[in-house]
């Protein structure tokens, strides 16, 4: 083929015109009680990116769908090229030429980590189309960076499932520590995107900075709590556990009917309910898929009823996190 640059890599042979298609999940972040620790990847939705080599160095994008046109097509200012290019940076490969396509298949702001899903997307193409065998973990810290600039903060709970897939804690930020957490068989998560908008930068503007130990001391119950719940498979206790009375009692109020939403999603089985990452999706684990389904419908009607649109979705904890598709 005319045009065809081979370009040297320490990994593998890649050459213009070489793509790959890579999908990466949405996540549920804080996971009710662990906000900023805790995360897990569902199977939907998720964003899809097509990565092409091309022979002019540095990286471009070629194609925004499903956004509105709400997402910078500037690479100086889009999430995934801005990490894709601190990854080819950290290993030496700035002489590469990249075009995006990021095609949105969930709703931005939704607090399904929209950013986080692109970005992972962007990042595992990357490396899988440059046959960079490296652990995942060493691309956490890039994604982090597309978060910064997405929402002004780096936090690593909804990268860092997105990137692993299952159940995440982020022990600490500063050395950062991730350890991947293992989840009872059978548990399942409804998730319900009331459609306003609530950006996770001001989400995160309106909660208090400092908090009383008695709160604090139930937090930290209900954390431990949880993550021995998740080792245990104790579907009770990690169900006893999501309690909030931190962040939740200020950015309820952000979110339609939240408490309303919450008494009809235990009433029929669930086994916990709470807002996903900063909102406005909300989220309840139940036993088995067909109670999720229930609790999806009837919540989604319920939005219908109050006149506010919404999406659904039913998925068990996806442990593959991203995937190539093509
Ligand atoms: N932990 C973050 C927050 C997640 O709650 O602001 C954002 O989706």
């Amino acid at each position: 083929m005319e045009n065809i640059q081979e370009l040297k890599s320490p990994f593998a042979d890649v050459k213009a015109g070489d793509s790959i298609q890579v999908f990466a999940p949405a996540t549920v972040a804080n996971v009710v009680c662990g906000f900023d620790v805790l995360g897990f990847a569902v199977n939907e939705p998720g964003d899809e990116v097509i990565m092409r080599v091309t022979n002019k160095p540095g990286i471009t994008i070629s194609k925004i769908t499903g956004d509105d046109g709400r997402l910078p097509v500037d690479p100086a200012k889009n999430t995934v090229s801005i990490s894709v290019k601190h990854y080819l940076e950290s290993i030496d490969r700035t002489d590469l030429g990249l075009d995006i396509e990021l095609h949105k298949k969930m709703p931005i702001g939704s607090g399904l980590g929209s950013s986080s899903a692109s970005t992972v997307a962007g990042l595992f193409a990357a490396k899988t189309l440059l046959g960079d065998n490296c652990d995942p973990i060493k691309l956490l810290p890039f994604a982090m960076k597309g978060e910064e600039m997405a929402c002004g903060h780096g936090h690593a709970d909804n990268v860092a499932p997105a990137l692993f897939g299952g159940f995440v804690l982020i022990r600490s930020y500063e050395p950062l520590d991730v350890v991947r957490l293992p989840h009872p068989k059978g548990l399942y998560c409804a998730i319900i995107f009331p459609d306003v908008d609530v950006p996770t930068r001001e989400a995160r503007q309106i909660i208090r900075t400092k908090i009383n130990m008695k709160d604090a001391v139930t937090q930290w119950g209900n954390i431990a709590g949880l993550v021995s719940g998740l080792f245990m498979g104790d579907i009770d206790l990690i169900g006893r556990s999501m309690q909030d009375v931190l962040v939740e009692p200020v950015r309820s109020m952000l979110i339609p009917d939240f408490y309303k939403m919450r008494e009809m999603a235990m009433e029929l089985g669930a086994v916990s309910f709470g807002i996903s990452g900063s909102g406005p999706s909300v989220f309840a684990f139940t036993r088995d898929e067909a109670t999720a389904h229930a609790i999806t419908q009837k919540l989604r009607q319920h939005l219908t009823h109050i006149k506010i649109g919404s999406n659904g979705y039913v998925s068990p904890i996806n442990d593959a996190g991203p995937r190539v598709i093509g």
